[in-house]
């Protein structure tokens, strides 16, 4: 029997999984010499959550990084994942893209490309893979394992048939909700190794305490290659710990050969390193099993959750919990993974808030009914087909056949920010993030967030409100105060204007004391507390306003002021959750105000256009 190799975790999905992917690349250099003499068959660090944090958050060069891991790790394959034809992004890109990026990406440093599909439609795979080869890198082919009526074994010996056929050189068992459990692992090892001569690789979320039982089924069943994480960062929603699988095989016939002691230590180095992050550590960290019952994974879980309560609807998430499910069959049972988790999760909860299922659909479910996801595992219905597109039509081709290469477009999008063809990658992946990273790089001023010192209390990172509308009562009298503007703020003695109980009123408040109030999502310190932000939008108070269904960033106006909409039209575009929706007009009239413009963040109880009834 073959000995097992490990994959190490801990610079891509431990700490994605555990600190949502912030470590920074100056807490990883120091310890890559360490990590270097372990043996691992390879160690993964790029993906498209490390990418995309790089660049929102901690504002470093994801490119740089690769090359830092790769001068520092000499002797360890670097792995990355890639979602196939969607890169490291959230749309399919033309095929002169993906060969450029998987081409970078190898010149920059990465050795093994870990590529899937949230479909499994192993159509949009095809190009990627062939990049890799034709790089003369290592392309490891992923199925995503999931269950529903159309998932079973023969379905996913299918897939591994097909990966085989492609040029694959081994094939990986994705479980990115922790739902494989130790016999059907077993058993599905067992069925692919009879289809295939190619060594499978697993990859198994700790979240429903399943994993380790998993992995060592799998081995028995043949699997050579195993995904852990070192400690610090294993277990929940991460990975099983390499330690205790180094340790399960060691003296058999699957020993790792690897150093305890050395893991050990590399893994009390990142203990350390964790606390560093204490602020983005979820405050769930042990065995969930709620997915065994729901599938829905941990992350996605989390995601919804703090969705909901930024809009004061966490009362309404189990009602989407119970959602998910239906829209996912109504989708043909996608597997739940970047991007179809999103895009299941946010069409989801929308059929919850509106009150009505599919009232409001967004871009990205649109594309996915007219197949330009590439094709569902199941059937799609029909009835909710034709409610979301009518009689578009729904393509059969591989999506990205409608793609016209797109790489000189981008260039010239970006040309004099762009120093690089990276740069013009980068770009590509996030267009707005990524525009406003490269602006930033050329004056000199990007800054990672902030980190919260050590002992700070956890009230810090939420997110603080103060009233500019509230009722006070004083020596038994209760009045109603809404605040309507300031005057300087510099003055010693500052002039409120007010309206109390209806009436407009100037107040001179001389602050003795003032405190910031921050809010935990951008790290921005408010200046005041009572000091209404400058564009405020109303409040929706009448069928004429038209409001979003769910905290988001305008993307698009599609009205103009004196227009005259149909209850239903299109009037704004809203990116919710990373999804497009369109919001529609609530009732038939003209438009008579416009709040809001690109850019701007809104919430569900703001007015963002008024419509005026014939
Ligand atoms: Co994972």
């Amino acid at each position: 029997m073959a000995k097992v190799h490990i994959t190490d975790l801990v610079l891509r999905d431990g700490h994605q999984s555990l600190i949502a992917t912030r470590m920074r690349t100056e807490d990883m250099l120091p310890i890559c010499g360490k990590l270097d003499q372990v043996g691992f068959w390879s160690l993964e660090a790029w993906g498209g959550a490390t990418f995309d944090a790089c660049v929102r958050f901690l504002r470093e060069d994801p490119w740089e990084r690769l090359r830092k891991l790769r001068k520092a790790l000499p002797n360890t394959r670097i792995q990355m994942l890639l979602r196939g034809q969607n890169l490291l992004g959230y749309r399919n890109y033309s095929d002169d893209v993906v060969r450029a990026f998987v081409q970078k990406s190898a010149d920059n440093g990465v050795d093994v490309f870990r590529v899937f599909d949230a479909m499994n439609d192993l159509r949009n795979l095809k190009v990627s893979i062939e990049a890799v080869k034709a790089a003369g890198r290592h392309a490891e082919g992923a199925i995503c394992y999931t269950t529903s009526p159309v998932h079973d074994i023969p379905h996913f010996v299918g897939l591994a048939k097909g990966l085989t056929e492609m040029g694959c050189d081994t094939i990986a068992i994705k479980d990115m909700a922790g739902l494989l459990t130790p016999y059907t692992a077993y058993d599905l090892v067992c069925a692919i190794r009879e289809a295939t001569h190619l060594p499978i690789h697993t990859h198994s979320h700790a979240t429903s305490g399943l994993a380790h039982m998993t992995h060592l089924k799998a081995v028995e069943a043949g699997a050579t290659l195993i995904d852990t994480s070192v400690g610090a960062f294993a277990e929940g929603a991460s990975h099983p710990t390499t330690q205790s699988l180094v340790a399960a095989l060691a003296g058999t016939a699957y020993d790792t050969g690897l150093s305890l002691p050395l893991i050990e230590e590399i893994s009390a180095y990142f203990k350390e390193v964790r606390k560093k992050y204490w602020q983005f550590e979820s405050a769930f960290t042990g065995t969930d099993t709620r997915v065994l019952i729901n599938q829905v994974p941990g992350g996605m879980i989390s995601n919804l959750a703090n969705q909901m309560k930024e809009q004061g609807a966490l009362d309404r998430m189990d009602a989407v919990l119970d959602e998910i499910p239906r829209v996912r069959q109504d989708l043909g049972y996608p597997p739940l993974v970047t991007p179809t988790s999103q895009i299941v999760g946010t069409q989801a909860a929308l059929n919850v808030l509106t009150g009505e299922r599919y009232k409001s659909v967004t871009n990205e479910v649109k594309l996915y009914l007219q197949g330009r996801y590439g094709k569902a595992p199941g059937h799609v219905n029909e009835e909710v087909r034709k409610l979301a597109i009518g009689d578009l039509e729904v393509t059969t081709c591989r999506p990205a056949d409608l793609i016209a290469d797109e790489l000189d477009k981008l260039r010239g999008e970006i040309e004099g920010l762009a120093k690089s063809d990276e740069d013009v990658l980068t770009y590509a992946m996030f267009p707005e993030i990524g525009k406003t990273w490269l602006q930033e790089r050329a004056a000199g001023s990007l800054k990672p967030e902030q980190l919260l010192p050590p002992g700070a209390s956890q009230e810090d990172s939420a997110p603080r409100y103060a009233a500019d509308e509230f009722k006070i009562t004083l020596h038994g009298e209760t009045y109603h105060i809404k605040l309507s503007g300031s005057g300087r703020s510099d003055a010693a003695q500052r002039p409120y204007f007010v309206s109390i109980d209806g009436v407009s009123e100037e107040v001179l408040v001389e602050p003795l004391n003032e405190v910031a109030v921050s809010t935990g999502s951008d790290n921005t310190p408010r200046k005041t507390a009572a000091t209404p932000a400058p564009g405020q939008k109303p409040r929706a108070s009448h069928p004429g306003h038209v409001t979003a269904a769910m905290p988001g960033t305008i993307v698009d106006v599609l009205v103009k002021i004196g227009q005259t909409v149909k209850a239903g039209d299109g009037v704004l575009v809203i990116e919710a959750m990373k999804m497009e929706n369109e919001v529609q007009a609530p009732i038939a009239g003209v438009v008579i105000s416009i709040f809001c413009k690109k850019g701007d963040a809104v919430t569900p109880d703001m007015a963002l256009v008024e419509i005026q009834p014939e």
